[in-house]
């Protein structure tokens, strides 16, 4: 079985599970209880901030007609939308419907026609230390050069292109290539497997594939063509024509002539004027696959006028750009939604200046990042929580080799910033004076919903705090009622917003069914929240059978799934097992079957085993699912309707003593488990 393929469970299987059992590493309720400290903004910083307090009030005032504002003033539209939002079709929303734009003409063009053609739109700098200045003007250009190509290549308005990239210009080119030319872009990050993207292109069925001959990732080139070879080789990509190879390693790879076509030969030699194909504002931007609680990940569907609206809007007062004088650095990839909205999209509408790399932050040594921040003066900076603690525990002593006086906003997100690491970040990197902005969003709302605003909000570490202005956000109990301050639920947005999905990629059900169907007419994040004594919202991680490792979403099925398709597994069990570093680690239980149980029973034996299966998840999804640790157990914890009981293993994995465990089937399982890992039951 391949993990793509689900196995039967419903979506939804903790119902056993109380509110607040989240799978959240890091902040415990009762530790965030405690947790009291502000930073209210400094005189300085909200006199010259963005983001004012009349903020909140206009959007409450008329929260459509503030959209509305923000999208006239923020993007610039072809035909100008006469309607703001259409939310007959609940729960697909159409924003400015009858408007008229195209995405890489707001992110590259209108800059060059304002006269800021020579700004600096990327600073690229390689992980073997080259670097690249690329200008707004480069961009048109090149953007349009890219366009051209793809045309010439087959690819209409409409058609999907999947990119499978390292971190180069020429990934924010392709994927701003394929908005001017109105097809939509899928990108898979460069870290899964060819069995992975092969799912992808299928499931987009993309007409051409974007990759590389490789990128550099702790030192060395890796290689990306083969597993794109590969994936094509299999069923189920038949749709793809061409691939599209940019030349970054040199590398040897393999060719398939009439399919494989270099991006110096036909993207570099094509003309750099292009037209942009003018779309409506639903017209589709995007698809991103995430993972879910099946097995088969989630094409997210974003378009086109909504989403660049609260792309913008956030980016300019989150981040509170200066486009003039900042220079703004988001660590991601973009393999990931951040990289996204806020390396291609957000910043890129807003005109900003922006720091691009493509490696590792230890290689060649644990300063580099520091280094770069000095190196461009970087004033904005981004990443996630698992960053920061790895950069804790390599030591201080580590950035105070560096200037980074230039810094004076820092940003979270991906995952709950424990408070630790929020005062660290705050006092070693941000000099103990930056604003830290903690945004809460996910791949399906497109942009970031809570945050602080900078200059305005007194921030509390650990806290991602209030909806942003034209934002409406809520903690329910399981009756779909508020919480009171201070109590405890789900985390729901409760009136359509721009950039939010429009759909899961060719299953509207499941996009009801996951979204929309726990609580009628609120959307279900899959969050755990509380709401502190001011009304503050505090994230306490996933209430699904979503993991989150190191700021990235896994499926605890997706892995079941990858395990069992394995000879020697008959069943699995996976959770999150929190993990000082990364948030989450994944922890496999797997039953061997019959004619393998007992090569288990040597040390060795289960140290090959683990190798085996560790491997195989690497291959079926990719390295980042890989197992941290896979234990061979006789039975699963199961309640009476077959579920499995995650809640109990995770009491395992984590050393911790199980907790209830009267509704299993069989209350003698954790007994048996126990004892045959060597624990005392
Ligand atoms: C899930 C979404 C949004 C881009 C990166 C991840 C968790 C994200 C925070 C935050 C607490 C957070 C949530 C969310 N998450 N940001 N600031 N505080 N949790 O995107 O892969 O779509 O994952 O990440 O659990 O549901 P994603």
């Amino acid at each position: 079985m391949r993990p793509g393929e689900a196995r039967g469970r419903t979506e939804r299987d903790d119902a056993e599970e109380p509110v607040t059992d989240t799978q959240s590493s890091s902040p415990s309720l009762e530790n965030l209880l405690h947790e009291t400290r502000t930073f209210p903004p400094s005189g300085e910083f909200a006199a010259q901030a963005n983001a004012q307090p009349s903020l909140y009030e206009d959007a409450a005032a008329d929260r459509l007609e503030f959209w509305a504002r923000q999208a006239r003033d923020l993007v610039t539209w072809r035909t100008p939308f006469t309607e703001t939002l259409d939310w007959s079709g609940a729960p697909v929303a159409r924003w400015f419907a009858d408007g008229t734009l195209n995405a890489a003409y707001n992110a590259v063009d209108r800059h060059v026609e304002a006269g800021l053609g020579d700004r600096v739109a990327i600073h690229f700098e390689g992980e073997p230390g080259d670097t690249r200045t690329v200008t707004y003007a480069d961009m048109q250009r090149e953007v349009s050069r890219a366009a051209n190509a793809l045309a010439a290549l087959g690819v209409e308005s409409g058609d999907r292109v999947v990119i499978y990239m390292p971190m180069l210009v020429e990934s924010a080119v392709a994927m701003l290539a394929c908005a001017r030319i109105g097809a939509a872009h899928s990108v898979v990050f460069g870290g899964f497997s060819a069995d992975a993207l092969r799912s992808r292109i299928a499931d987009a069925e993309a007409k051409v594939v974007i990759t590389a001959d490789g990128g550099y990732r702790r030192g060395a080139p890796s290689p990306l063509k083969p597993a794109v070879d590969e994936a094509l080789r299999g069923e189920g990509a038949e749709s793809v024509e061409h691939v599209l190879v940019v030349r970054r390693t040199e590398q040897d790879v393999d060719w398939t002539e009439g399919r494989d076509v270099w991006w110096h030969d036909v993207v570099d030699t094509a003309d750099d004027v292009h037209e942009p194909t003018w779309v409506e504002a639903e017209h589709p931007l995007f698809i991103l696959y995430t993972s879910g609680t099946t097995g088969k990940p989630k094409g997210i569907l974003h378009t086109t006028g909504g989403y660049l609206t609260q792309a913008a809007y956030t980016h300019k007062n989150v981040f509170d750009l200066k486009p003039e004088s900042d220079v703004y650095w988001c660590s991601a990839d973009i393999g990931w939604v951040t990289g996204h909205t806020y390396i291609v999209y957000g910043p890129m509408l807003n005109g900003a200046t922006q720091v691009m790399y493509e490696g590792t932050p230890d290689t060649p040594h644990k300063g580099r990042w520091w280094e770069l921040v000095e190196k461009y003066k970087v004033s904005l900076f981004y990443t996630a929580p698992t960053a920061i603690r790895a950069c804790m525990k390599w030591g201080e002593e580590i950035p105070a080799g560096f200037d980074l006086s230039s810094l004076r906003l820092l940003g979270s997100v991906g995952e709950p910033i424990n408070p630790e690491a929020w005062m660290w970040y705050r006092r070693v990197i941000g000099g103990d004076t930056t604003p830290i902005v903690d945004t809460w969003w996910q791949t399906e709302t497109g942009a970031i919903m809570i945050s602080p605003l900078p200059g305005v909000t007194a921030t509390k570490p650990g806290s991602a705090q209030v909806p942003l202005p034209g934002i409406s956000a809520d903690v329910v109990d399981d009756e779909a009622k508020p919480v009171p301050d201070g109590g405890g639920g789900y985390l729901v947005l409760s009136e359509p917003w721009p950039s939010m999905l429009r759909g899961i990629w060719g299953d509207l059900q499941r996009f009801k069914d996951t979204y929309w169907s726990r609580f009628p007419g609120l959307y279900f994040a899959g969050d755990g929240a509380k709401k502190d004594e001011d009304g503050d919202i505090w994230l306490l991680g996933r209430v699904d059978d979503v993991m989150n490792v190191s700021g990235h979403r896994l499926s605890t099925t997706e892995i079941e799934s990858a395990l069992v398709s394995n000879d020697l597994v008959a069943e699995a069990a996976v959770v999150g097992a929190s993990d000082e570093m990364s948030g989450q680690a994944v922890v496999a239980f797997v039953i061997l079957r019959g004619e393998h149980a007992d090569e288990a029973s040597t040390d060795e034996g289960s140290a090959r085993i683990e190798k085996t299966l560790r491997d195989h998840v690497a291959k079926e999804i990719g390295p980042i699912a890989k197992p941290r640790r896979i234990l061979v157990v006789p039975e699963l914890p199961k309640t009476r309707s077959g579920k499995i009981m995650r809640r109990l293993l995770r009491d395992v994995a984590e050393n911790r003593e199980v907790g209830d465990a009267t509704t299993l089937a069989d209350s003698s399982v954790m007994n048996l488990i126990q004892a045959g890992l060597g624990k005392p039951s």
